[in-house]
């Protein structure tokens, strides 16, 4: 099953064709199996990855380089990572795109198109990314877990500087979202039924799986390295958004000044990357990613609590179940 690279079947039928020799010995050295989507899912340092999603990981891992102030933000897919995008760029680029800005960037272009995601990008486009009116800001999107990230990203003794805010959401909600997408995007040739993405999220094969094991892995770095790794929560930012806005305005070096917590500057960035006002953009409901994901996938109902409501009451009670044990001692609950 796969990450935000979740492609269409079209784009999938191609992944296990396109690579060179060395990619594909490294394939055939790696467990496999079928997950929701048509090609085979690999795992690789612990996690399951589609072809195309795994050659991106290794691009990173062998090209990325860090630059100072760069600023990365880490989900597994179906975290509300396109909301998370839009609220860091607007905080970031506040000074020249007020959000009250009637040409404000993310009226005209998808989250998505503004913070892309390393998986997605070839090597030789990471020094492009310019993302922010800050020349030394690049703001960019992964779903690599912690220990796959490129180790001078992690390097808390490289000169980056560069800053980690990791997003993470309820289980329930997060499976009927990714359940959802899979079949607005068509993984399948067929839909894929509820019982089915639920049994291979539990067994870990989904995007970027076990989920749990990703989450955990940056609540930790983040105990660790506050400075570094800032850990959020996507209910948070829906029950008190202007709390977690000043938490993360303070972490990216970006507090909010006396002058704009006295103005209505927190209140536009939240109406302006709300649900309401991003989904119903003209932008955000025509066009299509790099590979093939339509930008109107990216938005449902953006609501907390549906995974309660569409999952039976036993499948509730495996997830948390589940939650619970991976999560015991962590001090981490979700
Ligand atoms: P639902 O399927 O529950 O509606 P991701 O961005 O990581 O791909 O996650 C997609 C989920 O985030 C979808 O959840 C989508 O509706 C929700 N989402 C997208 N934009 C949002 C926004 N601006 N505010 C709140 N939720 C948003």
């Amino acid at each position: 099953m796969e990450p935000a690279t979740l492609q269409p079947l079209s784009q999938q039928a191609n992944d296990e064709k396109v690579c060179n020799q060395e990619f594909k010995d490294l394939l055939s050295s790696l467990p496999k199996e079928r997950g929701l989507a048509p090609t085979y899912s690999y795992q690789y340092q612990g996690f399951w990855y589609s072809p195309l999603a795994l050659q991106g990981v290794i691009n990173c891992q062998n090209h990325f380089e860090p630059r100072k102030n760069d600023v990365i933000l880490v989900s597994a897919p179906k975290s509300s990572t396109t909301w998370l995008k839009a609220i860091i760029y607007t905080l970031i680029n506040r000074e020249v795109h007020p959000p009250q800005n009637p040409h404000h960037p993310l009226l005209n272009k998808s989250p998505h198109q503004l913070v892309p995601f390393f998986e997605l990008l070839d090597p030789s486009e990471y020094d492009a990314v310019c993302n922010s009116s800050e020349s030394s800001t690049r703001i960019f999107a992964t779903h690599i877990p912690v220990g796959s990230l490129p180790k001078s990203l992690r390097d808390d003794s490289s000169s980056s500087n560069c800053r980690i805010v990791y997003l993470c959401r309820d289980i329930k909600d997060n499976l009927v979202s990714l359940f959802h997408f899979a079949n607005k995007v068509n993984m399948r040739p067929s839909p894929i039924s509820l019982e089915e993405a639920f049994d291979l999220y539990c067994k870990g094969i989904s995007a970027v799986g076990p989920i749990w094991d990703q989450i955990l892995g940056y609540w930790k770095e983040s105990l660790q390295k506050p400075h570094k790794v800032l850990f959020m929560r996507c209910e948070d930012l829906k029950n008190e958004p202007r709390f977690q806005l000043r938490r993360l305005a303070h972490f990216l070096g970006k507090p909010f000044s006396l002058e704009e917590e006295n103005s209505c500057l927190l209140d536009q960035i939240i109406c302006l990357c709300s649900f309401d006002t991003m989904s119903k953009l003209k932008v955000n409901n025509t066009g299509h990613l790099k590979h093939g994901i339509s930008n109107s996938s990216f938005f449902r109902n953006g609501i907390v609590g549906d995974g309660k409501k569409c999952l039976t009451a036993d499948m509730a009670s495996r997830l948390d179940q589940i939650t619970e044990e991976k999560f015991h001692g962590s001090g981490l609950f979700l």
